[in-house]
């Protein structure tokens, strides 16, 4: 039976759709129907549709009683939009419905798990929150949550884990086996990751530590996803308060990949690398799911913590997804790209080979802001060059810029003359690793951010781009001639016309 809760969230939330404009949102990044979203929950197959749900507030934009909101796709881009799957309405999670996984059950269920907020007075003044993990069982569109949960309770932690951090567990089956993986704060303030199993989804038995931060990558790690890829195994966890490592982890919340081996005996895991997952400023808590042709595809929130009180001005909604991307591992590394399917929406395509850049330069055909466009840059023989930039999203006064410093081998990608009226970081520098002066860019433009992939996906940077969609002409330069070839398509969608 739906609550009440959860009747006035699907109600408020479609009358509200009746009113709001697809045109008025991003092209192709996901947003809530209206109102906040954060961390994408319970990405997964189900019955041969692609569901994801988010951490979703439709009443205001900014965060509160954490909600889930549900869409599902057949292609990672066109975006189905679902009744609100679940509301705080429960003894279990009246504080929040907080982030989690989804998994398809033998029987045809789909099961939900989350983490189900509560508070207990503790002192004058003060309430404690409790964190635990629940699950609600359903068919894909309507949910029952179970009535014994929470299902993993403190009484399940280990001796010196924090009831106050237990939270954000990922699911997944492997033969008759549930397991899932909760982060957990300990009382040195430092993140570990925990591994439960279960055989019904319902009795869970805590196993072991997956992988403890040791202090090393922030504090607490949230929303943590383990999977095999590529004959290695990869533990994706969203650090807080990361303290900067050269140019590889920068300050703040950052997303990072643990890649290594895994021992089915003990269940530990065994790191070898260390990653940052996207070197840009806007993407956090991403999940994946394995999809049906194999490939291990992955989803963000395409925003950060630190700068949520930035709004956009005039929008209904606050937060987006990234575009889902592939994963793969190459010389020890996760590589990414956009998904395939994006190819699907590309309408007219113009290719120049071999044109010189040196000042500032446009092209006829390449501008845009919904675009999709790989440029790949190389020395004119024998000579050198310190650097090659990009200006997009540029209107003459404000514009965002990729550069690549060719003398350091590192890119940047700089927001700050975007004209967003905020003092925030907005601007971020990686390091790549080219060879004699070539790189490849390939970036995808929307109306409200650029995603960056380099070098054929061995780094990605994310950013949003706060600039009014009609700024959309494209500039090249270089402080030397370079030869550049471009192949840039602009990406067109039904719900935009
Ligand atoms: C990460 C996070 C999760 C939590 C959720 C609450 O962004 O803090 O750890 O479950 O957001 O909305």
């Amino acid at each position: 039976m739906t609550s009440e809760l959860l009747e006035k969230a699907r109600k408020y939330e479609e009358s509200c759709l009746e009113y709001i404009d697809d045109k008025d949102r991003p092209a192709y990044h996901l947003t809530g129907g209206v109102g906040w979203i954060n961390d994408p929950n319970g990405f997964s197959l189900y019955k041969g549709e692609y569901h994801l749900f988010f951490q979703y507030h439709p009443y205001s934009i900014k965060w509160g009683p954490m909600h889930w909101g549900h869409v599902k796709t057949e292609d990672f881009v066109r975006w189905e939009r679902l009744p609100i799957a679940m509301a705080p309405d429960s003894p279990f999670d009246g504080k929040g419905c907080f982030s989690g996984s989804a998994v398809e059950m033998p029987d045809g269920r789909q099961m939900l798990m989350y983490t189900g907020v509560t508070e207990v007075a503790s002192g004058a003044n003060i309430n404690l929150q409790i964190q635990q993990q629940c699950v609600a069982f359903g068919d894909g569109t309507e949910y029952t949550k179970y009535e014994g949960n929470p299902v993993i309770t403190s009484d399940d932690l280990p001796s010196d884990g924090m009831v106050t951090d237990f939270r954000d567990p990922k699911v997944w089956k492997e033969g008759d086996t549930y397991y899932c993986a909760v982060s957990n704060n300990s009382s040195e303030d430092s993140g570990v990751i925990l591994l439960y199993e279960s055989r019904d989804g319902i009795h869970w038995k805590y196993v072991t530590v997956l992988e403890a931060n040791r202090g090393q990558y922030g504090r607490m790690w949230e929303c943590p996803d383990f999977f095999e890829l590529d004959g290695k195994h990869v533990l994706i966890v969203s650090p807080m308060k990361m303290r900067p490592a050269g140019l590889e982890f920068h300050a703040g919340y950052g997303t990072i990949a643990l890649i290594g081996g895994y021992d089915p005996e003990t269940h530990k895991f065994i790191r070898e690398n260390v990653q940052s997952v996207d070197y840009g400023i806007d993407f956090y808590a991403a999940q994946t799911l394995e999809a049906k042709d194999g490939r291990r595809i992955m989803i963000a929130w395409m925003q950060n913590w630190t700068t949520i009180q930035c709004e956009f001005e005039d929008h209904f909604y606050f937060g987006q997804m990234t575009l889902p991307r592939e994963l793969w591992i190459e010389n020890g590394r996760m590589y990414q790209r956009p998904v395939r399917e994006l190819e699907n929406y590309r309408s007219a395509g113009t290719v120049y080979r071999n044109i010189f850049v040196h000042e500032e330069m446009s092209l006829p055909q390449v501008r845009g802001r919904c675009l999709d466009m790989t440029v790949r840059v190389k020395p004119v023989s024998g000579k050198k060059y310190s650097w090659f930039r990009i200006n997009f999203a540029d209107d003459g006064e404000y514009y965002t810029s990729i550069i690549y410093d060719a003398s350091s081998n590192h890119v940047r990608l700089d927001r700050s003359r975007c004209g967003f009226p905020y003092d925030i970081v907005n601007v971020r520098e990686f390091p790549v690793s080219c060879c004699d002066g070539e790189i490849e860019l390939r970036i995808l433009l929307d109306r409200y951010s650029v995603e960056l992939f380099v070098n054929g996906g061995e780094q990605a940077a994310t950013m949003l781009v706060y600039t009014d969609p009609s700024a959309d002409s494209v500039t090249f330069a270089a402080d030397s001639e370079v030869l550049i070839d471009i192949e840039k398509f602009d990406l067109e969608f039904e719900w935009m016309k």
